[in-house]
């Protein structure tokens, strides 16, 4: 914990990741574990990171240590009770999170659906562990606390390589650059230079959800929600044998704008009149389904299928 005598906290959280990676060899790009270092010690390694927050308070917590491929549900009810209990501190400024590059999108979007606060959420990560001869994740770091710190920053958003996403639109597009994450026809909220934060868009207009991490049912009884993808030859048996499997939701990464085989599309009907909800997304990585009017499944108004899942799962919730 560092502590400064300023009334302005900033909470740093760590989840584990690439960031937090280490490898003997300097070298080691792609070998490395992952989730080895705690956050404090990321932090306080960093060149500058003193003089970076000055006039800032800071709280750090190790909320988990895992490669984000596996993340799941009983870390993100723990991360998003954090968040919630911190942001509503009247001294906490915002958040700051440490997470592995594979899945911070979902964890990105999970917290947008269930923070309702206006207070800026800033999950950031790395490519190269914290080992490498040219490590990627303290510059991801300092740029997301220069985020948290700006007063028009809002919201949840992911930082990475100078850039500024926002939950609903950051994908992963590349599983070696540096620059790993775009987002799509949305583009950038904003780029993070030497410290300063550049908006290319004008106030936000954020919304808030209705629903509050402090309210969600325990994780070990979070609804089952699957993805199924349509592709040559998708024959629509494993929709038969999810349901039979008792299975709450389905999202279907559809081909195009939101089709699917016959045979899948006979399979997903069945499950429908046996109660599943099923929603359909595109597998195109730009873009979005265009509806039309009569359509016998909805679409996931614009949402990835990892991310219509995370919005499947708390519809379904009581
Ligand atoms: C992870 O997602 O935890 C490992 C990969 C990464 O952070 O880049």
């Amino acid at each position: 914990m560092i502590d400064t005598n300023s009334s302005r906290k900033i909470v740093v959280l760590g989840t584990g990741g690439t960031i937090a990676g280490y490898s003997a060899l300097v070298n080691d790009n792609i070998s490395y574990d992952a989730a080895q270092i705690d956050i404090e010690t990321l932090a306080r390694n960093i060149q500058g990171f003193k003089s970076h927050v000055e006039g800032f308070k800071l709280a750090f917590e190790q909320v988990a240590q895992v490669d984000s491929k596996d993340m799941d549900f009983a870390i993100w009810e723990a991360l998003a009770r954090r968040v919630a209990l911190h942001i509503a501190e009247p001294d906490v400024q915002g958040i700051v999170i440490t997470h592995g590059t594979d899945t911070i999108e979902e964890t990105a979007y999970f917290l947008r659906s269930v923070v309702p606060s206006v207070k800026p959420v800033v999950l950031t990560c790395a490519m190269r562990p914290a080992s490498a001869l040219s490590p990627d994740g303290p510059q991801n770091l300092l740029d997301a606390l220069s985020v948290v710190m700006d007063d028009k920053a809002c919201g949840v958003v992911v930082v990475c390589a100078g850039v500024v996403h926002a939950a609903e639109h950051v994908q992963k597009i590349h599983p070696y650059r540096l620059d790993a994450f775009n987002s799509g026809e949305a583009g950038p909220l904003a780029w993070t230079e030497e410290g300063r934060v550049r908006w290319s868009v004008g106030p936000i207009a954020l919304a808030l959800p209705d629903r509050d991490a402090l309210s969600l049912p325990e994780s070990g009884s979070w609804p089952q929600v699957e993805i199924v993808l349509n592709c040559v030859g998708a024959n629509g048996k494993v929709v038969d044998a999810l349901v039979t499997h008792g299975i709450q939701g389905l999202v279907v990464a559809c081909t195009g704008n939101g089709t699917v085989s016959d045979a899948l599309m006979a399979s997903l009907l069945r499950a429908m009149s046996q109660g599943v909800k099923v929603v359909r997304a595109t597998r195109c990585s730009l873009g979005r389904v265009v509806s039309i009017p009569d359509a016998l499944i909805p679409d996931s108004q614009g949402l990835s299928p990892v991310k219509a899942r995370v919005a499947l799962m708390l519809s379904l919730m009581p």
